[in-house]
């Protein structure tokens, strides 16, 4: 068995083939002169784990040349984050759905495919060929076990991300409880106030994905006006759109964590190991 990636899960792959105990496997990337992206992949093993997260087109584009080189071969697909998951509705006449688009065009001749909490692993049908999701709760929970936290509640900023909260605080023993979010707009949330027990507290926002970072935002200072000693994030996927990372920071956020299915100085805990579990008990 041997590991390729994309050159956006780089970190990742290593990890999951240091996890896996096999190599990792050379792929050459580089363009053509008109900006298209080209690949050759070096290596003959027939199995193969493909791992690529798709922050974007590029990541998507090179994600599926690499699934075509791999074409005749015994294909494990990991895609750490799925780029276009939450476009999973169609709202007007005339809309793609976009996350079915992508998961109907990667699936390739993959044998199987795993994602790392999809935002709704409802779109996981969309694959043409048996796929799975695997939750980081538990990294995320030792994460946080390592932190000197004070009496500690972990909270979901919306319902969507309740289960997932309770599985981060079943590690360490935690409450939980989660917040009523409405979207407003791309970058802007309401969250309905609630009267939470914070004071004194460290409270940690956990969620599947840090995009613009105005959910934690809002949740932070709401949670502060109520005495809160301290808000941080983990986060599985740390998308960090449009200056996030800063945003967050200068709202009151003392620490945003985020695993390594997308490579960020703030990746603190790799999904890895949990990648290389399922992939062993689904080889
Ligand atoms: C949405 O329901 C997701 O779970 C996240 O809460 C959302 O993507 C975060 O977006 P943002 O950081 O832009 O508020």
């Amino acid at each position: 068995m041997l590991v390729v990636s994309t050159e956006y899960s780089q970190v990742l792959a290593g990890n999951i083939a240091g996890a896996l105990g096999c190599p990792v496997g050379t792929v050459r990337f580089t363009r053509f002169p008109d900006g298209e992206h080209y690949l050759r992949l070096e290596e003959e093993d027939t199995e193969m784990v493909v791992v690529g997260s798709v922050p974007d087109a590029d990541a998507l584009v090179e994600l599926l040349l690499l699934v075509d080189a791999c074409e005749e071969r015994d294909v494990t697909l990991v895609v750490p984050y799925l780029g276009y998951a939450r476009q999973d509705r169609k709202f007007h006449e005339g809309e793609p759905l976009s996350a079915r688009a992508v998961c109907r065009a990667l699936s390739g001749s993959a044998r199987q495919v795993f994602t790392v909490n999809v935002h709704d692993p409802a779109v996981l049908t969309h694959f043409r060929v048996g796929a799975r999701d695997i939750s980081l709760a538990g990294e995320i929970g030792r994460y946080l076990s390592a932190q000197s936290l004070e009496n500690p509640l972990i909270l979901a900023p919306d319902d969507g991300a309740a289960a997932f909260a309770r599985s981060v605080a079943a590690t360490g023993g935690w409450e939980s409880d989660h917040l009523e979010k409405t979207r407003i707009s791309g970058e802007e949330v309401r969250i309905e106030h609630q009267d939470l027990d914070v004071s004194g507290r460290d409270v940690v926002i956990v969620d599947d994905i840090i995009a613009t970072g105005g959910t934690l935002v809002t949740a932070a200072r709401m949670l502060r006006m109520q005495g809160a000693r301290m808000v941080s994030s983990a986060c599985v996927h740390g998308v960090l759109a449009e200056g996030a990372y800063s945003r967050l920071l200068s709202g009151g956020i003392s620490e945003v964590a985020c695993s390594d299915t997308l490579e960020r100085a703030c990746s603190r805990y790799s999904a890895g190991q949990a990648i290389a579990d399922r992939v062993r008990r689904c080889s």
